[in-house]
């Protein structure tokens, strides 16, 4: 339970079945809970944007704002992997740009960044991982693309976005993603993409057949007005927040964390 979680860990722990739970954390009270709860991956996630700073996105969050959560949650983990995603903005317009934003993140106390994006992304992908910054990628659903997609709504129904969806996480992978998340996306689809790849694929709303989990912090305690229906209260009969925390980490780990209802 001690031991200090790595990439090589989460490969490891891919290659052997066992489940990788995964949750936001936006600071080190939270952090401290959370890790000694056992979560492995404290994602320093931009929707921090959204239940933390109360909008309607995760658009207006800024890279100072990422920097200072990521080092607030580096503060309170001694054994769990902090990944921390690049905000709208920081990294879209060159490799350069998203290097330049990514050092000031692993600088903070992140072991890796997060993006957004399939085939566009690639080049950048390669230009952080030869240049000694883990990148995990995020398709499916993205957040930051939410006014071009038409709002929060599940990705890859079709023959055509499914294909790509694929293609495009063997070629993230084929760049050097450590990582892959699958957000909202069909519980089929997200089981082919992890049977494709050597990396671990983390969920949101993607099924059980996934390397591994993650939800928002806020849904799993229950403090979103609406929850999503792919999220689980687990504050609901548990006494405290590390034993809810707990409580996840095992249901991820033993699979009865996503259940049919919460997939698409
Ligand atoms: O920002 C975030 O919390 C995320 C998760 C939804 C995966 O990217």
């Amino acid at each position: 339970m001690n031991k200090i979680i790595t990439l090589s860990t989460l490969k490891s722990m891919r290659d052997k079945g066992e489940k990788i739970a995964v949750l936001t954390c936006y600071d080190a009270g939270f952090a401290r809970v959370l890790d000694a709860a056992g979560v492995d991956v404290l994602l320093v996630g931009d929707s921090l944007g959204m239940v933390i700073q109360g909008h309607a996105s995760t658009l207006p969050v800024k890279l100072a704002e990422m920097t200072y959560h990521t080092r607030c949650v580096a503060a309170g983990t001694e054994r769990a992997f902090i990944v921390a995603d690049l905000p709208f903005g920081s990294y879209q317009p060159s490799p350069g740009h998203a290097f330049s934003a990514s050092a000031r993140l692993m600088a903070a106390g992140a072991h890796m960044v997060k993006l957004e994006g399939g085939a566009v992304m690639v080049d950048t992908v390669a230009f952080l991982t030869q240049r000694g910054i883990p990148v995990c990628a995020h398709l499916g659903l993205l957040p930051q693309s939410v006014n071009q997609i038409g709002g929060y709504k599940v990705q890859g129904r079709e023959d055509a976005a499914a294909a790509q969806l694929i293609a495009d996480a063997r070629a993230l992978e084929a760049a050097g993603a450590g990582l892959i998340v699958l957000e909202m996306v069909p519980a089929a689809l997200a089981k082919a993409v992890t049977e494709a790849l050597a990396i671990p694929t983390i969920g949101i709303g993607a099924g059980v057949d996934c390397s591994g989990q993650v939800l928002v912090l806020y849904d799993l305690l229950g403090l979103v007005p609406r929850a999503p229906k792919f999220s689980k209260n687990f504050l609901a009969g548990n006494d405290g927040i590390e034993a809810a925390a707990r409580a996840y980490v095992a249901a991820v780990k033993d699979g009865s964390f996503p259940a049919a209802e919460h997939a698409f």
